[in-house]
C-alpha cells in the first residue's frame, strides 16, 4: 500500500493557443482573459482550493510569463503554485505527463486535472470521493449539453462506467449521447506516469480510449450544475455575463451584482445604460446615451456617446466611436472602431487596427 502525502494536488492545463478566441488571445492566453474581471484560472484555483486542493501545478506553454506575473508563488491565492512549461505544446495528455515529475502525490493518490478554460460549479470534492469509493483509475466529470459535437462524447452504463470516449464526433452515427467530457478529471497518479513521454499525446484521443480498451476502471461523474467552456468568443462573453448576474457560481466575486458590474475607477455617464450582466473594467469609459448590453469592456476600453454594444468583447484600451453599433463582435486591444461603424455576428477587429480615418483622429483627440 502506498502512502498518501496528504496533499491534494491539481494540474491546470493552460497551454493552449486559444485560436478560436483570437484576437483577444494574441496578447493574453485564454485562461487569463478576465471573466467578470477575474482570469478563468483564478476562478478555478479558488474552487479547487475550496475543495481541499493545496498544491496547483500549472501546465503552461503559450505565454507562460503572463501566469507567473499574476499568480507568483500562489500564496496570495491560498495555494502553493508550481509552473511547468512545455517548449513545444505536447497536447493535453503530453502536458499532463510533462508535469508528472513535479507532483508529490503517491502512486495511488488522486490527482485532479482541469482544462483551463472551464467555468463550472460542479462538486469537486464529491468527484474525488466517488473516485475513491469506485476505486477508479480515472473519473471524468460529465455534463449534458444541447449540441455535443464540439466536445468529447462519453456514454456510460447504469453503474457509471464509461463505455466509450468519442472526441468531437464527425458523423451523425457517432453522436450516441448528449453527455460530454466537462474537462475535470481525477487520475490515479500511476495512470499519469504511464502516459508516454517525449511526444504529443491527446488525453481525449489516445489516453482515454486506450484505458478503456485495456479494461481500466474509468467512471463518469455526472453533475448538472453550471458548466461553460469559454473557448469561443460568444461563450467567453456569456461566462462573464453569467458571473455578473449570478447564474454562474464563484467564490471570488462579492455575489451576484445584477445588470452590470463596474470596477471602481471606471467612468460611466449618467445617461448611459448598462444591462444584461455587462462588465466594465478598470479605467474604462462609457459615454452619454451609450447602451452596453451583456458585454465585456476590458480595462481602459472606451465606448463613446450614443454607441450601442451588444454581446461583445471590447479589448484593453480599444475604442468604439460615437454612434457605432456592435453585436456579437470582438474588438482587439487598442483597436478603434470609428464613429458610426456597424459590425455584427462574429466580426473580429485585430489589435491596433483602426477602422476609419475619422476614428484615428477620434482616438488621438482623447
Ligand atoms: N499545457 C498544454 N499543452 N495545455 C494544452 C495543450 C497543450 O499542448 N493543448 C490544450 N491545452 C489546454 C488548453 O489551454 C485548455 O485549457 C485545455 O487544454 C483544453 O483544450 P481546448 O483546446 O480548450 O479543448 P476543447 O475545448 O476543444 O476540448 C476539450 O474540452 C472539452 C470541454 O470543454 C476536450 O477535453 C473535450 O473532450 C471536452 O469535451
Ligand atoms: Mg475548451
Amino acid at each position: 500500500m502506498c502512502h498518501s502525502v496528504g496533499v491534494l494536488e491539481a494540474v491546470l492545463l493552460v497551454g493552449g493557443q486559444g485560436t478560436r478566441l483570437r484576437p483577444l488571445t494574441v496578447t493574453t492566453p485564454k485562461p487569463m482573459l478576465p471573466v467578470a474581471g477575474v482570469p478563468c484560472t483564478e476562478h478555478q484555483i479558488a474552487r479547487a482550493r475550496d475543495a481541499g486542493v493545496s498544491r496547483v501545478v500549472l501546465g503552461t506553454s503559450y505565454k507562460p510569463e503572463v501566469f507567473l506575473e499574476h499568480f507568483g508563488d500562489g500564496s496570495r491565492f491560498g495555494v502553493e503554485l508550481v509552473y511547468v512549461t512545455e517548449d513545444v505544446p505536447m497536447g493535453t495528455g503530453g502536458a499532463i505527463r510533462h508535469v508528472a515529475d513535479h507532483l508529490l502525490s503517491g502512486p495511488d493518490d488522486p490527482v485532479l486535472v482541469f482544462n483551463g478554460d472551464i467555468l463550472s460549479g460542479h462538486d469537486i470534492a464529491g468527484q474525488v470521493r466517488r473516485w475513491r469509493e469506485d476505486t477508479a483509475d480515472v473519473s471524468l466529470y460529465l455534463t449534458r449539453v444541447e449540441d455535443p459535437r464540439a466536445y468529447g462524447l462519453v456514454p456510460t452504463d447504469t453503474e457509471g462506467r464509461v463505455l466509450q470516449f468519442l472526441e468531437k464526433p464527425s458523423t451523425p452515427e457517432e453522436i450516441v449521447t448528449d453527455q460530454v467530457n466537462a474537462g475535470c478529471y481525477v487520475f490515479r497518479r500511476r495512470v499519469i506516469d504511464a502516459i508516454p513521454t517525449g511526444r504529443p499525446v491527446s488525453v481525449e484521443r489516445e489516453t482515454f480510449p486506450g484505458l478503456l480498451a485495456a479494461g481500466s476502471v474509468v467512471t463518469g461523474f455526472v453533475d448538472e450544475g453550471y458548466w461553460l467552456d469559454l473557448g469561443r468568443p460568444l461563450d467567453f462573453v456569456q461566462g462573464s455575463r453569467d458571473l455578473v448576474t449570478g447564474r454562474a457560481p464563484s467564490s471570488i466575486l462579492p455575489g451576484p451584482v445584477g445588470e452590470a458590474m463596474v470596477v471602481p475607477g471606471a467612468e460611466v455617464a449618467q445617461t448611459a445604460v448598462l444591462s444584461g450582466g455587462t462588465f466594465v473594467g478598470a479605467g474604462a469609459t462609457v459615454g452619454p446615451d451609450a447602451v452596453v448590453e451583456g458585454s465585456v469592456l476590458f480595462d481602459g476600453a472606451m465606448v463613446a456617446a450614443g454607441a450601442h454594444v451588444r454581446d461583445s468583447a471590447i479589448g484593453y484600451g480599444a475604442i468604439v466611436g460615437s454612434g457605432a453599433f456592435l453585436d456579437g463582435v470582438v474588438v482587439g486591444d487598442r483597436a478603434v472602431v470609428g464613429p458610426g461603424n456597424e459590425l455584427v455576428h462574429g466580426a473580429r477587429v485585430w489589435p491596433g487596427v483602426a477602422l476609419s480615418e475619422t476614428s484615428i483622429r477620434f482616438s488621438s483627440d482623447r
